[in-house]
């Protein structure tokens, strides 16, 4: 999946360091890297923002892209994060997406990823001016045709007009409304309002940190949503309540492996973070009316765990129509037919066939079938279609 989207990625990258270097009016450089002085500089930026969005989290819903800093922080360090998130989780769309619209948008990383991912008109909506700028210059900057809007939900501000096929908000739902389950009530409203502008057949692909706290929070708000009738395209085939709000301890992410960017490892570097893979919450929703996804024949589950490698035996939490269950098979029943069970990733679907019930999951054993519906990131084929 990645290799479909690395060189669009690749390409981004001179075009972000010229557009802040252009914002800061001072100083050149490689065109591809930043000085040693430049990560230094920055890398001062991403650490503070990274403490305020996810450690500490003061900077959620402050108008921290209004600070020159942390705005080029994010243009460099965040953005070809969320650009990579997008086209990630664009590839599960079942259709190609042509009028977009980007809410909370920020210098527009996800209205980017949808122009690459072949949309031909895209509006980024967002409160912050000095970020809807940015954004206008990278468009500028990639030859791109960018429509921009001024927005704020918590202040009434009306949604940009019209329909669209594709609604995408980027780490903005958990900036909003405050903190805590009070929160859950507005966002949930915020996004039937939004999927009321979803065409017929479209989308509205919600994207948050994987981090328990905004996981949880949107799991929260995909419940109210599911309850009154709206279909989830992915990543959930279970219908009822999310079963990963049961316990406490409990919250579900994606992760994918990507083509980090040069730039973006030594800024993360710099601030003393690990970025290796990415992680991300998302929800991508039908509009009302639209049924839930028709799923191929088996016994299907997600896979949404890493590897829980035990003695002797391989284990992962599924989810799938019939809920969160644990998945184990031991190593002495590895045969042909079951064996891709050993090299799973979060995020794959799988059909499974003989399992027997096994403390609170499910055991595989060697009479077991084992086979991919769909790879991490990929969309699941409709029942007609043969598997990969
Ligand atoms: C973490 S950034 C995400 C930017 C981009 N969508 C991405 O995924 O990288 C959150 C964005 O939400 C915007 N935002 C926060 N509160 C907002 C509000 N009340 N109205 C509109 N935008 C808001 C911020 O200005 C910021 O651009």
């Amino acid at each position: 999946m990645a290799d479909a989207y690395s060189k669009d990625l690749e390409r981004w990258i001179p075009r972000l360091i010229a557009v802040w270097r252009k914002a800061r009016r001072k100083g050149d450089g490689p065109e591809t890297r930043l000085t040693p002085q430049e990560v230094k500089e920055v890398g001062a930026g991403v650490k503070q923002l990274s403490l305020g969005l996810t450690r500490e989290r003061q900077l959620a819903g402050a108008k921290y892209m209004d600070d020159p800093k942390l705005l080029g922080a994010y243009l460099l360090f965040y953005w070809p994060v969320s650009y990579a998130q997008a086209r990630q989780a664009l590839g599960e769309l079942p259709n190609r997406p042509r009028h977009v619209l980007d809410l909370g948008s920020g210098p527009g990383p996800l209205a980017f990823a949808a122009l690459d991912a072949g949309a031909q008109e895209v509006t980024a909506a967002d409160r912050s001016k000095p970020a809807l700028t940015l954004a206008r210059e990278l468009a500028t900057e990639a030859g791109e045709a960018l429509a921009t809007r001024e927005w704020d939900p918590t202040r009434k501000a009306p949604l940009p007009e019209g329909q669209f096929d594709l609604i995408t908000m980027g780490h903005v739902l958990n900036e909003l409304y405050g903190t805590g389950d009070g929160a859950i009530g507005p966002r949930a409203a915020l996004l039937e309002q939004v999927l009321a502008q979803v065409k017929k057949g479209g989308s509205l692909l919600v994207l948050e940190p994987a981090l328990k706290e905004t996981s949880r929070a949107l799991l929260k708000v995909r419940d109210v949503l599911v309850g009154k009738g709206y279909a989830v395209r992915a990543p959930c085939m279970f219908r009822g309540n999310c079963p990963a709000l049961i316990k406490e301890s409990d919250w579900c992410h994606a992760e994918r492996s990507w083509p980090m960017p040069h730039v973006v490892e030594e800024l993360a570097r710099a601030a003393g973070l690990h970025k290796e893979s990415l992680k991300m919450s998302y929800l991508m929703l039908a509009p009302k009316g639209e049924p839930w996804p028709e799923l191929p024949q088996g016994r299907l589950f997600r896979i949404v765990s890493e590897p829980l490698e035990g003695k002797g035996r391989q284990r992962y939490i599924g989810c799938g129509p019939e809920g969160r269950v644990g998945l184990a098979m031991q190593e002495k029943h590895r045969t042909e037919k079951n064996e891709r069970f050993f090299k799973l990733y979060r995020g794959d679907v799988i059909s499974v066939t003989e399992t027997e019930p096994k403390g609170d999951g499910l055991a595989l054993d060697g009479r077991s079938e084992l086979k991919m519906v769909a790879h991490a990131g990929r969309g699941i084929p409709p029942p007609s279609t043969e598997n990969p």
